[in-house]
């Protein structure tokens, strides 16, 4: 068989229905009322659907192995098992009103591929590996994308064992217990290498859709800063205290968004500026704010613009203001990547052989792909979702865009675990 005819057998062995049950099997754990999943990374909903993955993944003979992190790696075996794997996986934790596709969809995209390698009887030169990252959200424990850092070696996973989630339980207690409850066979105490990473995700944003188009060949991702603010004053009666002598940390901090938020101002809306977490200590109707922390999340694709940036939020975050002391810290800052010329053609080849339409677009999301990019050449897939809508309960995908991503990423993968291919 020619490889066309090859991976014309393995695309029509891809599932499009067994693909979808299985985005409805997983999105029982941490299922909401409102059709939407809270599956927080390393809680019981989360080690719950590794369980299930790695049920399925042993049922197929795969092997299943973690690390110091807890990523998940499934690998299928290649005809050179030495060989380094092809890779592809995402995240299986949610926000917490999250969807049933962001992230989810690259790993079981990952796993629908090996079972049709298995169905269409097809073996490949090098073994091809699904990965699910853990904690891709950082909204329990911050910063998001820790397995993926971990993995490229851009945080030490010591380093981050005391980061605390809001119920203050230790990232190392949550790792330990969801490493105790995964039965895999081996924890690898290095990063396994990989040829090459493609991530399937559905597009969260608006294009594809727009344009009536199947797959996005993503060129490349945008740079990504976080911050924590920090405003301290002092806490005082809401009745008594008159407002000339209050050192009140929310109206400073009200003052500060303000300002931030002018500073952020784009008419072009290339710069994304987001404040989405405010904490307030002791947070009640009549006690005058002695703190108030908030998040930063800071997205550009150009570098000069981030670090131009980030001198005026230091700048404006850092002394005092209105009474109160003011200070800011980084918690993850990457750099805006651009896939090689290489991996995206070969999406884009993949789904002009299918065929599906196709267009090459950037990311304004981060992916793990941002960071496993640092490690071998890496490349995504998008697919696109329903009103752009995601990191929201009705987030939602079509099973027939699904299954056109999962095509051409196993078009994509086969080609990449070639032996001579580069
Ligand atoms: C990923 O979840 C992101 O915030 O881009
Ligand atoms: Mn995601
Ligand atoms: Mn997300």
């Amino acid at each position: 068989m020619n490889a066309e005819d090859r991976i014309a057998r393995l695309c029509g062995a891809v599932n499009e229905d067994r693909l979808w049950k299985r985005h409805m099997d997983l999105a029982r754990f941490g299922a909401l009322e409102s059709g939407g999943v809270n599956r927080q990374t390393l809680s019981r909903a989360d080690i719950a659907a590794r369980k299930l993955l790695i049920d399925w993944a042993r049922q197929r003979g795969y092997a299943v192995e973690t690390d110091a992190i807890a990523n998940l790696y499934i690998r299928r075996r290649g005809r050179d098992n030495e060989a380094l794997p092809v890779a592809t996986g995402s995240h299986i934790d949610s926000q917490p009103l999250g969807g049933k596709f962001d992230g989810i969809y690259g790993v079981l995209a990952g796993c629908e591929v090996l079972e049709s390698l298995d169905d269409a009887g097809i073996e490949t030169d090098h073994p091809i590996t699904v990965v699910a990252w853990t904690n891709e959200e950082g909204s329990r424990f911050a910063p998001g994308a820790m397995g993926s850092m971990v993995y490229a070696g851009l945080r030490a996973v010591d380093a981050l064992r005391s980061v605390t989630d809001a119920e203050g339980t230790t990232l190392e207690a949550a790792l330990d217990a969801t490493l105790a409850a995964m039965q895999t066979d081996r924890r690898l105490a290095t990063r396994p290498p990989f040829k090459a990473y493609i991530e399937t995700h559905i597009e969260q944003g608006p294009v594809l859709e727009a344009r009536g188009i199947e797959i996005g060949a993503v060129t490349g991702i945008q740079g990504t800063r976080w911050f924590e603010v920090e405003v301290n004053g002092r806490s005082a009666h809401a009745g008594t205290t008159p407002m000339s002598r209050r050192a009140d940390a929310m109206s400073a901090a009200v003052d500060i968004i303000a300002d931030l938020r002018r500073m952020a101002a784009d008419p072009e809306d290339r710069l994304r500026f987001t404040i989405g977490r405010v904490n307030v200590v002791p947070n009640t109707p009549n006690t005058i704010p002695e703190q108030v922390r908030f998040t930063i999340d800071m997205r550009h694709p150009e570098q000069r613009v981030l670090e131009d940036r980030t001198r005026d939020i230091v700048a404006r975050c850092t002394g005092t203001s209105g009474g109160c002391t003011v200070s800011v810290r980084e918690l993850l800052t990457q750099k805006p990547c651009d896939f090689p010329e290489s991996i995206v053609s070969r999406v884009e080849s993949a789904a002009k052989a299918l065929p599906v339409s196709c267009m090459r677009m950037p990311s304004g999301a981060f992916h793990d792909a941002l960071f496993v990019a640092s490690t071998c050449p890496t490349g995504m897939i998008f697919v696109p979702c329903r009103d752009g809508i995601s990191h929201n309960p009705t987030e939602h995908a079509e099973p027939a865009h699904l299954a056109a991503g999962a095509r051409v990423l196993a078009a994509t993968l086969v080609g990449l675990a070639a032996a001579d291919a580069k």
